[in-house]
């Protein structure tokens, strides 16, 4: 029989737009503040948009961290958590679902990533060890220091270069590690730090070949390979998309490939995994498991709720699966961090390029470039575009970089960046839009932003807490 309008239908050219695959079901009303208010607000803040009221922001892509919205099937699953000091049915669906998606099978469930992040440093690292890293991560390298460790930066080069299209920003040098290993031992490297889709260089993959050659030589030397796998799902996204082998694969198998070039990960559940709170340790190895958890009764929970109530894991366990269901999901959520960032690109405004995978990451460096690094650019080109339109992004440069533990001098990283992070299925195009006029303008208008000093510089991770008063 003919088919009445397939046939016909057949051989158009028309390419689609790509749509979010939800549609909304709950809001939460937002507010537009006034400029005077705004600028009391952020003097108020000390010019730290981590220390703004949520009240006072409009649209909040301070972070990607916890800010998802959830679905009805999670909301359903928080009635059903099962809240069971011990033994929990969401515990075993959790530890399900990060089998089936990830591929670990010895689970640790903490209250988030940096908790993950701490045991893991705890078990592994000993005085005066060298933990290599494709660039650092805030918390990361802080409980990697914490544990006597020293983190060494093995990322390539193209990595901190802001301008370069490489489109594997996230790989490991091999060389650099090679030397690394031939300078110190092997036995002084516990495990490497693997991160997908580095947030620190602007959300940038790794390829699949680079995981694979690197966890190839790091177990021809004993090392083991520790993913910190927070960000994988836009990971496995731009290898279907960059990586030709892989361009007819699901999302679902790449995740599960790059976890098989790794021994464990930390996840923050807070991001890919679609939940507010929450993440996990995972290993393959039941001895180091049983260290983990050890620790993990003493500083969290019990091995099977560490730091998540029931319906927490719940969600967590429908998210995971969530995420990978269907590779619309991710095509949708790249693809609004791309839609920002190819609008702020067409307007000539700096960008880390390739446009990334959580954010769209603004060139303070170059945006302001009469401000010296010591002044911190990047923290007062975010603090202007919240006074200009209430939009909320954060410092990722000398502030977040911290200072060096020996010399007591400023770390000076390469990159001066704002974040412009997207939490997923939160935000529409509209406020997409709304956002790049934003920063159109600020940028437009940079000359009248000043520098910023110190009025209260925390020991550690000082970005969170720090304050600041504007110079002159
Ligand atoms: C790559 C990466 N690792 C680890 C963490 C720490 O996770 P959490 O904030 O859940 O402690 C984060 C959080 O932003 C992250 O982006």
């Amino acid at each position: 029989m003919r088919q009445w309008y397939g046939v016909r239908a057949k051989g158009s050219r028309m390419t689609r737009s790509w749509a979010e695959p939800w549609k909304i079901k709950v809001v939460e009303p937002i507010r537009m503040t006034t400029k005077q208010e705004r600028i009391a607000a952020i003097a108020e803040a000390g010019y730290n948009t981590f220390l703004l009221r949520s009240e006072d922001v409009y649209i909040d892509l301070l972070t990607d961290s916890g800010t998802s919205a959830m679905s009805d099937q999670q909301w359903a699953g928080m009635m059903i958590g099962d809240e069971a000091y011990a033994g929990a049915k969401s515990y075993y669906n959790l530890v399900g679902a990060v089998e089936d998606v990830y591929g670990y099978e010895e689970l640790i469930p903490t209250h988030q990533g940096r908790a993950a992040e701490h045991i893991l440093s705890q078990i592994l690292i000993k005085d005066g060890d060298y933990v290599p890293g494709n660039m650092y991560f805030t918390t990361t390298r802080f409980h990697q220091e914490y544990a006597g460790g020293k983190f060494v930066d093995v990322i390539i080069d193209e990595a901190h270069d802001p301008t370069s299209l490489h489109p594997f920003k996230g790989n490991i040098d091999l060389d650099k590690l090679r030397k690394l290993i031939d300078e110190v031992g092997a036995d002084k490297i516990p495990y490497i730090s693997v991160e997908s889709n580095v947030n620190m260089a602007g959300g940038q993959p790794v390829s699949m070949a680079n995981l694979k050659a690197t966890y190839e030589l790091c177990h021809q030397h004993g090392i083991l390979v520790m993913l910190d796998a927070t960000r994988t799902v836009d990971n496995a996204w731009f290898i279907k998309q960059r990586e030709e082998v892989y361009a007819d694969k699901s999302i679902a198998e790449i995740m599960r490939e790059i976890c098989d070039y790794s021994d464990g990960a930390t996840v923050s559940s807070k991001k890919d995994n679609l939940v507010n709170i929450g993440g996990f340790l995972a290993l393959r190895d039941p001895e180091l498991a049983k260290q983990a958890r050890a620790l993990l009764v003493a500083f969290e929970g019990l091995h099977t709720y560490g730091g998540m109530s029931g319906r927490d894991m719940e969600a967590l366990a429908r998210g995971i699966r969530e995420m990978v269901e269907t590779d619309d999901h991710v095509r949708a959520r790249v693809g609004q961090v791309e839609y920002l960032g190819n609008k702020l690109v067409e307007a000539g405004v700096p960008i880390i390029r390739p446009v990334g995978g959580h954010g769209v990451f603004l060139n303070a460096k170059a945006i302001l470039p009469h401000i010296p690094h010591d002044e911190f650019p990047a923290q007062a080109l975010a603090a202007a575009l919240y006074v200009e339109s209430g939009v909320r992004g954060m410092e990722r440069g000398i502030v977040s970089a911290g200072r060096n533990k020996v010399t007591g001098n400023h770390n000076y990283p390469k990159l001066e960046l704002v974040r412009l992070t997207i939490p997923r299925r939160v935000y529409t195009q509209a406020h997409m839009d709304v956002t790049a006029e934003s920063v159109i303008e600020v940028v437009e208008n940079s000359a009248a932003v000043g520098g910023l000093r110190f009025t209260y510089e925390p020991e550690s991770l000082r970005f969170f807490q720090a304050r600041f008063e504007p110079i002159g």
